[in-house]
């Protein structure tokens, strides 16, 4: 396994986005971070302004970003190493293969779950990550109590989380604690900025 340790942080070549040597076994974990704690990941991690700040504020938990774009990835690992981040990690790959082969079963205390693309046209809404689907994927992957945070400025898509997690016997609805929803986004701030209404739902698994 090819593994860019963050102990050696922060030096000119290191980096914290993790190249598995596999795509097709689960991550190994505690070779992943430095120290065993709760992880939580955030799906579509964006310029990793959420993830970046919140990392710093509970160092106690480890984090993994994950995000498509190349673009976007390194810009979070420059924040990260910035910051001097040792919890967190980040990992180019689609979310929902993310979750549905590469995390361990039950190993995940946090899904952050942000202004994923909308896809408003109806007949793009199957390209939806928050739908029924996600919902099983995500009891798979939570620990008992972890919890799944969402937010969108998209009331359809909105709608359509809150259908497909209230359907779930696995999950309960709890309030998003305030000392994680002052932690906005990047799209956040620009939705916020523009006057566009947000929305913000957590459940948790029993
Ligand atoms: C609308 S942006 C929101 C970014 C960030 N969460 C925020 O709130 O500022 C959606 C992000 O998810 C990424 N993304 C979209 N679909 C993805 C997928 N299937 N797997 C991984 N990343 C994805 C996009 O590249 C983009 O950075």
């Amino acid at each position: 396994m090819i593994l860019e340790t963050p102990t050696a942080l922060p030096t000119q070549t290191a980096t914290l986005i993790h190249r598995p040597a596999s795509f097709f076994e689960p991550l190994e974990l505690d070779e992943l971070f430095s120290a065993p704690q709760p992880l939580e990941v955030e799906l579509g991690a964006g310029d990793g302004s959420f993830l970046a700040n919140y990392a710093a504020r509970h160092l106690d938990r480890n984090f993994l970003g994950v995000e498509r774009l190349l673009g976007r990835l390194r810009k979070i690992d420059r924040k990260g190493l910035r910051g001097g981040l040792r919890n967190l990690r980040l990992i180019r790959v689609e979310a929902s293969y993310l979750i549905q082969y590469l995390l361990p079963s039950e190993s995940v205390a946090a899904l952050h779950v942000y202004f994923p693309d909308p896809w408003p046209k109806r007949k793009h809404r199957k390209n939806r990550l928050v739908n029924a689907a996600f919902v099983e994927l995500a009891r798979a992957v939570l620990k008992p109590v972890g919890t799944v945070f969402l937010r969108t400025d998209d009331a359809d898509y909105f709608t359509q989380m809150t259908e497909v997690f209230r359907a779930s016997s696995a999950f309960s609805a709890i309030p998003t604690p305030p000392e994680l929803a002052e932690v906005t986004t990047d799209f956040e701030r620009e939705f916020q900025a523009r006057g566009v209404p947000t929305l913000r739902v957590a459940y948790q698994r029993r």
